[in-house]
């Protein structure tokens, strides 16, 4: 006749006497002299708890691993640099660059813009040049460019050409190593009945020697003179429709930016 616990109790007395037993042998010979019962005991439970800990020590790296795994596999954002060839305070080309980064913040998630600031930029002159090296402001200037991947200009039209605040960061950028070389580029453009289209035909012509490629389409020139207004009066874009062709140029440099990349960063 079996106990009402299917003999298990009985099983379990046997295997800690067995444990009981081997642990005394065990520990006479390690030690040479032979332990107290509550020693023993004292020590399996020690050695019970030291095994808990090393599992949940063993599974908190794991979930570690897991973790930095799962950092791994998110989506990087691209990264895009943004230019104004305008360094008027409330310049419509700096709100242009303002709408964009507010356009991916709201809806463009793996999309970053950061404005690059071009103001500081010496003009060009070679002799601040040393072997390799560059003024400080210059420096810094390429780092962020050479950091992007791809960039974003709003270039004014002056003169049906491009700004020359614009170029001469350009030009900064492009002494070797050219720190242009094989970025997604898109234009962005603002003015008068042209919207600043032969600006950024003319920067088209300078991409191609630099090695930038630029998105096609859509096409942003904005006609900021005519009805309705496109502009308040600081320089921020309040048209909705220019607002939703911009969100459309951003897009497609998100998109052609990684095609160039074979989709990955
Ligand atoms: C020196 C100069 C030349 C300009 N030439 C042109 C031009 O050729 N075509 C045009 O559409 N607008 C021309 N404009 C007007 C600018 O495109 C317009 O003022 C634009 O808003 C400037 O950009 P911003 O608001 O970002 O400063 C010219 C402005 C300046 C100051």
């Amino acid at each position: 006749m079996v106990d009402g616990d299917g003999g298990a109790g009985q099983k379990e007395g046997r295997r800690r006497r067995g444990n009981f037993a081997e642990v005394m042998m065990g520990r006479a010979k390690v030690g040479g002299c032979s332990n107290s019962r509550e020693e023993i005991e004292e020590d399996e439970v020690g050695q019970r708890e030291r095994t808990c800990r090393e599992r949940s020590e063993r599974e908190t790296e794991r979930e570690t691993e897991r973790e930095a795994r799962g950092r791994k596999a998110k989506p990087v954002a691209v990264k895009v640099a943004a230019l104004s060839g305008s360094l008027r305070k409330r310049s419509y080309h700096r709100g242009l660059i303002r709408a964009a980064i507010q356009l991916c913040e709201e809806s463009i998630k793996d999309m970053q813009i950061e404005y690059i600031e071009i103001e500081q930029l010496p003009m060009l002159n070679t002799d601040l040049e040393g072997h390799g090296t560059f003024p400080p402001a210059v420096e810094a200037f390429r780092q962020k460019i050479k950091e992007a991947d791809c960039v974003l200009f709003a270039s004014p039209e002056y003169n049906f050409s491009l700004a020359a605040p614009l170029k001469n960061a350009i030009d900064w950028g492009s002494r070797p190593p050219n720190a242009w070389a094989d970025k997604a580029a898109a234009i962005i453009s603002t003015g008068g009945n042209g919207g600043g289209e032969r600006a950024q035909y003319h920067l088209r012509q300078v991409g191609v020697f630099l090695d930038l490629h630029f998105i096609n389409k859509p096409l942003f020139c904005l006609n900021a003179f005519e009805p309705p207004a496109k502009f308040d009066k600081d320089g921020n874009l309040i048209n909705a429709e220019a607002k939703e062709k911009l969100k459309k140029v951003l897009l497609a440099l998100h998109s052609f930016t990684l095609r160039l990349r074979g989709g990955k960063l």
